[in-house]
């Protein structure tokens, strides 16, 4: 059984990785998770913030993860653990290098071109073998347009692309007017690939103390349904790597997003609550899937129900819409 893939032009063993999170900040981490058998280590973001100095929205950004978090999961640092700085993240490239085999793929989130886009070079220089943008932004003025925001993610990646020559990925946000038209832009911007997708705090409102707290709780597999229509419509509209990236916690749902059409599958919350281990229950249950299914490799898997493959391809679109609300009975 060959379950190798190829994901931004790194040839894999395996299409499973943790995605981005504090989990690997810490060594012994990762050599679990190289021994779970995953394929490449993504890192937590460093915040264009961080490299500019701005600690007061570091912080905020640190301690929304700890509240949410740190008690609901085993595996989240501790806060010194966490706060790595620009010069200590590029320090953990060579050290994650240097205690693994495993690809390492660096994470730089920022939402306008500026100085931190330098870093892109410097994680280059440390060693990464790719470079994952985030480019988390939430558009919440009415005076700027999609178009307009879709421009500011397309400059990022085009500097960026100009900075490095390591494969670049770039992970979306799912509320964009046209995920796919801004995927192929991407694509067209010689990014390597796109991580479907992030996920957000969504504000809840306190009614006891009348406040808004942001909350975001871990993901269940019900997330991954928004990633399967994306990847099921895009897998055939572009040539460049699809990642799936939230709602991942069963071998099922692996085999979901790679049938979709995604070549590499991103695990976090299931790796943060049930530790580095996990991944290779998920891997053994990939290979079971596929020796039910009769899959011989992960590459005839790969989009093997995109919308261009499956049988009812109006499942992935608006015809779905109608027959799931017929379908309702009280
Ligand atoms: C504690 C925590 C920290 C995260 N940190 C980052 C980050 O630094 N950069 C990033 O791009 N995504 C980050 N994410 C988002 C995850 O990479 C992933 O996209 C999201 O959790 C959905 O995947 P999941 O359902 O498997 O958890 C973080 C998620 C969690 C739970």
């Amino acid at each position: 059984m060959n379950l190798s893939t190829n994901y931004l032009g790194l040839k894999l063993r395996n299409p499973l990785m943790p995605g981005a999170s504090p989990l690997v900040d810490n060594l012994d981490n990762v050599r679990r998770l190289q021994d779970a058998g995953a394929s490449a280590i993504v890192m937590h973001s460093l915040f264009a913030e961080q490299i500019d100095g701005n600690q007061i929205a570091v912080d905020k950004h640190i301690s929304r993860w700890q509240d949410n978090f740190a008690e609901a999961t085993n595996f989240f640092p501790n806060v010194d653990e966490y706060e790595l700085g620009p010069q200590e993240y590029l320090d953990q490239i060579a050290k994650i290098k240097a205690a693994t085999q495993l690809p390492v793929i660096a994470s730089l989130n920022g939402t306008h071109v500026g100085s931190w886009i330098e870093y892109a070079a410097q994680i280059e220089k440390a060693g990464a073998d790719a470079l994952e943008l985030n480019t988390y932004f939430l558009a919440t003025l009415a005076n700027v347009s999609a178009a307009t925001l879709e421009q500011r993610v397309i400059a990022i990646v085009s500097a960026v692309r100009k900075a490095v020559k390591i494969p670049v990925a770039v992970k979306l946000s799912p509320y964009y007017t046209s995920v796919a038209h801004l995927a192929s832009r991407i694509e067209a911007e010689g990014a390597n690939g796109v991580v479907m997708f992030n996920r957000f705090f969504q504000p809840e409102i306190d009614v006891e103390n009348l406040e808004v707290h942001p909350k975001l709780d871990l993901s269940t597999s019900e997330d991954l349904r928004l990633r399967l229509r994306w990847l099921g419509l895009l897998r055939d509209q572009v040539k460049f790597s699809l990642a799936a990236s939230g709602g991942v916690h069963t071998a099922d749902d692996v085999a979901r997003a790679l049938l979709a059409g995604a070549d590499a599958v991103q695990v976090t919350a299931e790796l943060l609550t049930r530790g580095p281990g996990r991944l290779a229950e998920l891997l053994k249950g990939l290979e079971e899937f596929m020796a039910r299914h009769e899959y011989e490799s992960v590459s005839q898997m790969v989009g093997a129900l995109s919308l261009r493959n499956c049988p009812d391809p109006e499942a992935y679109e608006r015809g779905n819409y109608l027959r799931t609300l017929q379908l309702w009975k009280e």
